[in-house]
């Protein structure tokens, strides 16, 4: 955790993930929402190597609920721009509705270069046309009465007036900004989010399906995977470079960059026995002859087996096989006491229920630095692609973003 003081003393509570040395990115949760809506997204972001700041708007969640009740909007865009100074980068400011409007709000109120890039759920309503009815439903449509003081409002909020201040913070914001909604949004259409996004210089626009106003938590990998992408062509993290010489680990990091599946591969030991371990330098190498690669380190202990046999089995991995994966890269363990295998033609085990599984014939076998590269002919394939793959990335399992 992590704490911030905003307008007037009020301490601004916030969670913090990641490290402080990668870029900054400040995530705003919605009207009577807390912090705790952005938990997923967070973790994502901190993931891709981002230092996130997750932060409670005043009166909400952990944050002070104000003694003189100043919910004003001055007080709201005070406390974003006093959270940015104290900050020791310059962040991209994520927000959903409310918080985004208020972001929007603050950085396109000041010439001052104190965020980096805005993200923002909906463009601001007509609120004009609402009546504070329907103000008041939006706004507790998600609300949980302990999340949020219950003072907040109670002398009214101007909408009018925020909505006087946005026409003009969107012309004059100077920052790459992405407006996000979800298709099946009441906050705004579709055409008025395009009219909006035309106000902001630097505006992209996206649209998500099968989300409605609270787009970010609706769709929260889709959601989170614009802001990546957004950030990566915005916010790039400075490469790190590997040159002729460097350590072993800076290569092993580069070659992570390169997105892989993960199999386990099998053959038999000289008793007949089943052996195999986990490889993620599986590679396809022709498809006529339908020739396959794999590279053994020169210290796995079943190189010997590899070398000696005439055939191998690949078998690509699903995400229901993570612990597969653990136990074949693991030493003094028994791999297939739970594995349920079977052989086919070539007698090499073939892990029943894998995403695909390969049956192949040894064709070559290259040695290549402390690598052996086995070249394998397929003669027998078997897949399930509605299966989702397990994939390594980083050094770290990952699995993909469902649509
Ligand atoms: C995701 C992942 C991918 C791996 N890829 C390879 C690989 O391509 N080649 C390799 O030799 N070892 C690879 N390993 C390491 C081996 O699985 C691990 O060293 C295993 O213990 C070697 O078998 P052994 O204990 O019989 O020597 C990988 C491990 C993991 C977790």
């Amino acid at each position: 955790m992590r704490e911030f003081i905003g307008v007037g003393g009020v301490a601004l509570t916030a969670d913090e993930y990641g490290s402080e040395e990668h870029p900054c990115v400040v995530l705003l949760p919605g009207l009577t929402q807390t912090r705790k809506v952005w938990e997923s997204a967070a973790k994502a972001l901190a993931q891709a190597g981002r230092y996130v700041i997750s932060l409670d708007l005043r009166g909400h969640g952990g944050s002070d609920s104000p003694k003189d009740c100043n919910y004003s909007l001055d007080a709201f865009m005070g406390d974003l721009v006093a959270v940015l100074a104290q900050l020791e980068s310059r962040p991209v400011v994520v927000g959903s509705n409310f918080g985004g409007w208020i972001g929007l709000a603050a950085l396109g109120n000041t010439s001052a270069p104190i965020a980096t890039g805005l993200v923002l759920t909906n463009p601001p309503p007509e609120f004009q046309s609402l009546n504070n009815k329907s103000i008041a439903k939006t706004v507790s449509e998600r609300a949980s009465s302990e999340d949020f003081d219950q003072g907040l409002f109670a002398g009214g909020f101007d909408f009018i007036k925020l909505q006087n201040k946005l026409e003009p913070a969107a012309k004059n914001l100077k920052l790459p900004t992405l407006l996000v909604r979800g298709i099946d949004s009441q906050i705004s259409s579709s055409d008025a989010t395009q009219r909006f996004a035309k106000l902001i210089p630097q505006a992209e626009v996206s649209e998500i399906e099968g989300a409605g106003n609270y787009v970010a938590f609706d769709k929260g990998d889709e959601f989170s995977a614009l802001v990546l992408e957004f950030l990566e062509n915005h916010v790039p993290h400075q490469p790190l470079q590997y040159v002729s010489g460097s350590d072993a680990r800076t290569l092993r990091d580069a070659m992570g960059c390169f997105v892989t599946g993960i199999t386990v591969v099998t053959t038999l030991d000289d008793t007949k026995k089943p052996i195999g371990l986990t490889v993620n330098s599986f590679s396809s190498v022709s498809l006529d002859p339908p020739l396959v690669s794999i590279c053994l380190g020169n210290h796995v202990g079943s190189l010997d087996a590899f070398r000696a046999e005439k055939s191998f089995g690949i078998n690509v991995l699903h995400t229901g096989q993570q612990s597969t994966s653990n136990v074949f890269a693991s030493k003094g363990v028994d791999r297939f006491a739970d594995i349920d295998w079977s052989t086919w033609e070539q007698n090499v085990p073939i892990i029943e229920g894998s995403l695909a599984s390969f049956e192949c014939i040894k064709k070559d076998m290259i040695i290549q630095g402390d690598h052996t590269i086995f070249i394998g002919e397929v003669v027998r394939a078997k897949f399930e692609p509605h299966r989702d793959p397990l994939l390594y990335f980083s050094g770290k399992y990952r699995r993909l973003h469902f649509g």
